[in-house]
């Protein structure tokens, strides 16, 4: 045991040292910075509520300043915030947004989750043209079903979701009936900084590639502590988002029960009661929480090799208008997904196949290294198929969108990435397989997201997954293989991808085109 793990270290290293060689060697292009003064700029303020705004609202992607790690770095957020305004709106509403760029840089908002209409899903090259430093775009969005959504940028995620350019939208049923006294929104997020600032990026190269970027400060609602206070015997919402480039979360709130209600499109078949929630980048989840006790409860992020607090909740003696402990007690459930049991028994009508190619290892040494790799030099960080924190920072370093390229392959065809252009029709259930090929070069999680079109998990591993939920983003560990039912709905061009923004900077992204029925 001892011994496998030195080898898998001295793999490790050599496999370091051999790609830092090459890299360096690959990389000709001059990296060019973008501004990162401070000088001017006002400081980033808290995410204000719009609740059911009328017909239309503004919004703006502004440069800010914001303390972080005790300096202040340039930062960008929403009109100024940080988060982004939380929009709250009725299911089956419309909402017209004016949005202005207000960066030093192209931008788009992709509307993460919601079945709008196409040309409104804010994907550059794709359903718009980028919006340029100072114009405006007007997005019209439709909110067909109920669920916690998320707002963010489409060009650059790696940068300008990582410095704050994200916010959250609820979307609320007609018939809500809100059995809590208190609702909370919370981005789960981390930042990588580096002597003061963040660690540097670039206009015209993306770098941890590999891995992402792994913040080493973990920051929730953009801030380093949570800080909630609540009355003894409330029951709490939380609307949980993961806005992080690449990290997986595992939140835990010692000393409380959880009561998991929802995902990202919607609620649970069945709802539930866990002990702690994993949330993959653009995964959310719906919570409940019942304070019964007085005292501190810490928030926390507990992965199998690190353990962090991201704040507390107090919960002090003060007065309950309404009690929801009996109804926090009852598991409710929602119908609607008997359907998908027959698909159970067909076959896959795609499989999808993750993977990596490494420029310069095809012809390189690397190669070489190959059978040694499948031992678990590469993957000696990943727990449960997981890589939880980088495990590999220096190899992380000098992988770039140039050396690495991640795949999406269509396992019939041997298309990949861009080229894989499926086109089915609004009523279909596509039946997708993704398996996440342990034995490729650098093995890693993938969280893969489908645009404007929902879907539910079918199996896992050949096993059925007995409590179904809509959701838009599916977490794939190393080696396993996820059934997937797309359900086709809504027409127009549109994306799958990996939401890890560094390996969606690495090409790892698919197009699928929705065609209207004959006599639609
Ligand atoms: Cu939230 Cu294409 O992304
Ligand atoms: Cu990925």
């Amino acid at each position: 045991m001892k011994k496998g793990i030195l080898i898998a270290i001295i793999t490790s290293l050599i496999l370091i040292f051999l790609f830092i060689a090459f890299s360096n060697k690959g990389q000709d292009v001059d990296m060019i910075d973008f501004d990162r003064s401070v000088l001017n700029l006002d400081l980033a303020e808290n995410s204000e509520i719009i609740e059911y705004p009328n017909i239309s609202l503004s919004l703006s992607a502004d440069i800010i300043k914001k303390e972080v790690n005790g300096g202040e770095i340039r930062m960008f957020g929403y009109n100024g915030q940080i988060p982004g305004p939380i929009i709250k709106v009725k299911q089956g509403e419309e909402l017209e947004i004016e949005f202005t760029n207000n960066l030093d840089q192209d931008t788009t908002v992709h509307w993460h989750g919601l079945r709008l209409d196409n040309e409104f899903d804010g994907v550059p090259g794709m359903t718009q043209e980028p919006i340029q430093p100072g114009q405006k775009f007007i997005y019209k969005l439709k909110f067909p079903d109920a669920g916690l959504y998320w707002y963010h940028p489409h060009i650059r995620e790696d940068y300008q979701q990582e410095l704050g350019l994200y916010g959250n939208i609820l979307v609320e049923s007609s018939q809500e009936n809100k059995k809590f006294n208190r609702e909370e929104f919370l981005f789960l997020d981390d930042i990588q900084l580096y002597e003061g600032d963040v660690t540097p990026f670039y206009q015209n190269v993306v770098y941890q590639t590999l891995m992402g970027r792994f913040g080493n400060v973990m920051l929730v609602n953009g801030q380093e502590k949570y800080d909630l206070i609540v009355n003894e015997g409330e029951v709490v919402r939380f609307y949980l988002t993961n806005s992080a480039n690449t990290r997986v979360f595992n939140l835990k709130i010692p000393g409380a029960r959880i009561k998991v209600v929802g995902s990202d499109v919607g609620y649970y078949e069945n709802e539930f009661f866990s002990d702690s929630v994993i949330l993959a980048p653009s995964e959310r989840a719906i919570i409940d929480i019942y304070f019964d006790k007085s005292g501190n409860y810490e928030l926390k992020n507990i992965n199998p090799l690190k353990e962090y607090s991201l704040g507390t909740v107090k919960v002090v003696d003060g007065q309950v208008l309404k009690d929801f402990s009996q109804d926090f007690l009852i598991l409710d459930k929602n119908d609607g997904f008997s359907m998908f049991e027959q698909y159970s028994s067909k076959p896959a009508d795609v499989e999808l196949v993750l993977d990596i190619k490494m420029g310069s290892m095809e012809h390189g040494l690397m190669q070489n290294m190959d059978h040694g790799m499948h031992g678990g030099g590469m993957m000696a960080g990943s727990i449960d198929g997981i890589e939880w924190e980088d495990t590999m920072a220096m190899m992380n370093y000098g992988s770039t969108n140039k050396n690495v390229e991640w795949l999406i392959t269509d396992k019939k065809t041997g298309k990949t990435n861009e080229d894989i252009d499926y086109k089915w029709n609004v009523g279909d259930y596509v039946k997708i397989r993704l398996f996440n090929d342990p034995n490729s070069m650098h093995p890693m999680q993938h969280p893969i997201h489908f645009h404007g079109n929902r879907f539910v998990v079918l199996s896992k591993d050949g096993i059925n997954n007995e409590n179904m939920v809509w959701k838009d983003t599916v977490l794939v560990p190393i080696g396993a293989t996820y059934d997937i039912i797309l359900e086709v709905s809504n027409p127009g061009e549109w994306m799958a991808h990996c939401h890890i923004a560094e390996h969606l900077e690495s090409g790892m992204m698919a197009k699928f085109e929705v065609m209207q029925k004959e006599g639609n």
